[in-house]
Order: C-alpha cells, then sequence, then structure tokens
C-alpha cells in the first residue's frame, strides 16, 4: 500500500537538511498536531508524514479530506529566528517551495493562489497550515502540507470536487509520492535558507512571480466582511493589498479569496 511512499526512498534524494528526521505513519490524527506535541524536542527540519489522517487540518477551521494510499500529508518543524510579526512569511516560502517542487516533478503550471493555495486550472491542489508556538518569539512553527497527488475525484466529497484537483486528475500520470516529497523537502531547504541569509525580499519577489493572484479582480471574506476589488500587491508582510470598487487601499491578512471572472 506504501509502495510509493518508502521513508528510504525519500531520504534517498534529499540534498539538504530538510527531513534528515522522519516520522512515520500510517495513520494520524493530524500530522500537525503531532508535529506541534514533538516541536520541542526534535531538531530542526524534523518531519512528520502519514499516509491518511482522521482528522486532517485546513486553514480557517476547515477540514482537510485525507484519504489513505494517493495523497501527501506531511508537517515540518523549523525553530526560525525571525519575529512572530514575519511568520507570513514562512508560508509564503513554503508556497514557493511546493509549486516549484510539483512544476519541475510534473511539468505542470502550478501557481499559488494568496496566501497559500497551490493551484493548477483554477483548481486547488494542495494547501499549507502553518501554526506557531510563540512566547514573544517563535518556539515552534509546524508547516503542514496538503497535496492531492494520486487521488482520483470521488474520493472526494460532492462540495470539494468542484473546487479540487490532483496531480493525476491533471496528466493521468500516477506520481510515486516519495520522490514528490523529496523535491519539496530539498526546495524547502533552499527557501528556508534564502529567508534566512537575505531576508523576505527574496521571498516575496519570487512569490510575486509564482502567484495567479495579482492583477485579478477578486473577492475576499474575513470572517462576517467581504470585500471586492483588485489585488493590487503584497506587502513586506505577506498581507495582500487589495484596491477596492471604492478606490481606496485595504491590506487584508487573512481571509477566503475567490478570483472573479
Ligand atoms: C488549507 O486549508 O489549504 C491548508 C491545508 C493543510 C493540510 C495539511 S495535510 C498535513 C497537515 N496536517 C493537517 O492536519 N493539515 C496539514
Amino acid at each position: 500500500m506504501f509502495s510509493d511512499l518508502s521513508i528510504n526512498d525519500i531520504k534517498a534524494n534529499l540534498t539538504g537538511e530538510m527531513g534528515r528526521e522522519i516520522f512515520f505513519y500510517e495513520t494520524v490524527g493530524s500530522t500537525n498536531a503531532l508535529a506541534a506535541e514533538i516541536s520541542e524536542k526534535t531538531v530542526e527540519g524534523t518531519v512528520v508524514i502519514a499516509d491518511s489522517q482522521q482528522s486532517g487540518r485546513g486553514r480557517l477551521g476547515r477540514t482537510w479530506v485525507s484519504p489513505p494510499g494517493v495523497n501527501i500529508y506531511m508537517s515540518i518543524i523549523i525553530k526560525p529566528a525571525i519575529p512572530p510579526d514575519d511568520a507570513t512569511l514562512l508560508t509564503l516560502m513554503t508556497a514557493i517551495a511546493c509549486a516549484t517542487a510539483l512544476r519541475k516533478a510534473t511539468g505542470l503550471d502550478v501557481s499559488i493562489k494568496w496566501p497559500n493555495d497551490l493551484v493548477v486550472s483554477d483548481k486547488k491542489l494542495g494547501g499549507i497550515l502553518t501554526e506557531l508556538k510563540i512566547e514573544r518569539k517563535i518556539l515552534s512553527a509546524v508547516i503542514g502540507i496538503g497535496i492531492n497527488v494520486n487521488a482520483d475525484m470521488d474520493v472526494f466529497p460532492e462540495e470539494v470536487r468542484g473546487v479540487a484537483t490532483s496531480l493525476k486528475n491533471e496528466t493521468g500520470i500516477t506520481y510515486p509520492r516519495a520522490r514528490i516529497i523529496s523535491e519539496i523537502l530539498n526546495e524547502m531547504d533552499i527557501w528556508y535558507r534564502t529567508l534566512k541569509n537575505s531576508g523576505g525580499k527574496k521571498i516575496l519577489s519570487e512569490w510575486k512571480l509564482l502567484t495567479s493572484t495579482l492583477g485579478k479582480q477578486v473577492m475576499v471574506t474575513v470572517g462576517q466582511e467581504t470585500f471586492r476589488g483588485v489585488a493590487e500587491s503584497v506587502d513586506d508582510k505577506g498581507m495582500l493589498v487589495l484596491r477596492l470598487d471604492s478606490g481606496e487601499p485595504k491590506r487584508i491578512s487573512a481571509g477566503d479569496l475567490t478570483v472573479l471572472r
């Protein structure tokens, strides 16, 4: 069942420090929850991977559908020496790493929808959930990554089917998950080093090259409020700068974005 998800295969293709320590489970509640439990006792770059999740977590309190045998569910533990205010950069950095790795592995035109959705053909291929332990500074960050790899669309509930896709659904090819995980971990290594050595500027400029959101007419829901306008830019903290239909600029730190046609 896990022949395409061998830890030895993942490790054999690593080029950096991410993933030198891997904890693998057949099933867990959530890899993010498990990684958070061990985050203080483990070295930076430790990764928790599961073949399935019973209660996979998505952004904004949603459920992440996590069937066995087909997708990637992993959480990376890092201990970044950056101010809590800059934490969004960790998610943007991860989106860059995932989009780049998936492009390399599949040739698909994977892009990033603000803030952290991985999309292809306007459908969601994957998502990122960053959870932090903060005591004045960031003690640890758990970066959860979910990628739909070989899932057929009928494994998803009806409401997800119309908006989701998988690598296999796009290309007809079945991919070895281990290979894709190694690619992502290698790109994470590169982009985390970039963040540490050169700061957020390089992350933001690369993110802008990979996003399909900027310049588009969008609708963003933040709690009970909805804003419409043009997604003009992201600022140096990764906040979306929306030019409202009224002409006013509006900065948004988190929300649900829909591209309008
Ligand atoms: C999103 O809503 O777009 C973020 C989804 C993140 C899902 C991943 S799967 C591995 C990790 N463990 C979780 O419970 N969630 C993240």
